[in-house]
């Protein structure tokens, strides 16, 4: 659904040059990322607890959206979750694919998710919504709501604002991006019929400029 204020041509060319962005830098950020995860426990842990609540449940498989060259995806297919890939970039899944054929990838968008109602047990959004101008991420919340089933998990990993309760353009090297201030993201979930399990906020490492941040909610009414 659209922002009734919002012109229909300008979504298409936003989202028209996140995917051309990173289709360009496809194998750049699958090199750059795919040791990440290895040197971060915390971003491990996170994803473990998700994991684990979503197993727990056993509602569903888990969606990983805007999940780019798979590594988030093949990380929780090892913690024993069913999951599987989306994302806008043809370029990323075809490198997801090649890198991990026993996984499943496909193309498609945040913001109308080729999933029914109901059908996912977990979410997790990592480093993707920061792409979603902000007028338009509580639609993309309610979206992710449509299709995650009761008690379903949705974890989401961003970048801090530097604000206490602001929403920033930052100068994301690939395409336009913004960073949230947790409680401001987190208010957002909840008006969309989430309950927040925990947020996490860490330093940055040396080569981070910003604060990282995991917020960790349920679509419990
Ligand atoms: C910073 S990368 C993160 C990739 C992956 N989650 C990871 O951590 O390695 C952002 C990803 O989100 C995808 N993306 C951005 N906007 C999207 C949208 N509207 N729908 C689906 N994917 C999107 C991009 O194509 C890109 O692969």
């Amino acid at each position: 659904m659209l922002d009734s204020t919002e012109d229909p041509a300008d979504r298409y060319v936003d989202v028209t040059a996140t995917r051309i962005a990173y289709d360009d830098v496809a194998e750049r950020y699958t090199e750059l990322v795919r040791h990440q995860l290895a040197g971060q426990p915390l971003d491990r842990a996170m994803l473990a607890v998700f994991a684990e609540l979503v197993a727990d449940n056993g509602s569903g498989p888990i969606a990983d959206l805007g999940c780019g060259p798979g590594r988030i995806t093949a990380h929780l297919a090892t913690l024993g979750a069913r999951v599987f890939g989306i994302d806008l970039s043809p370029r990323m899944i075809a490198l997801a694919r090649a890198e991990y054929p026993h996984l499943s990838f496909d193309q498609g968008s945040l913001e109308q998710l080729p999933i029914g109602d109901g059908e996912l047990g977990g979410i997790v959004a990592w480093y993707s919504l920061i792409h979603i101008p902000p007028a338009r991420v509580p639609q993309v919340l309610g979206e992710f709501s449509r299709v995650l089933a009761d008690k379903g998990h949705l974890l989401l990993a961003f970048q801090t604002a530097d604000a206490s309760d602001a929403v920033e353009a930052f100068d994301h090297k690939v395409t336009r991006a913004y960073r949230w201030a947790p409680k401001k993201l987190a208010r957002l979930l909840t008006d969309a019929g989430f309950t927040m399990i925990t947020r996490m906020v860490r330093e940055p490492r040396p080569d981070e400029r910003f604060g990282q941040a995991y917020l960790l909610a349920a679509k419990v009414r």
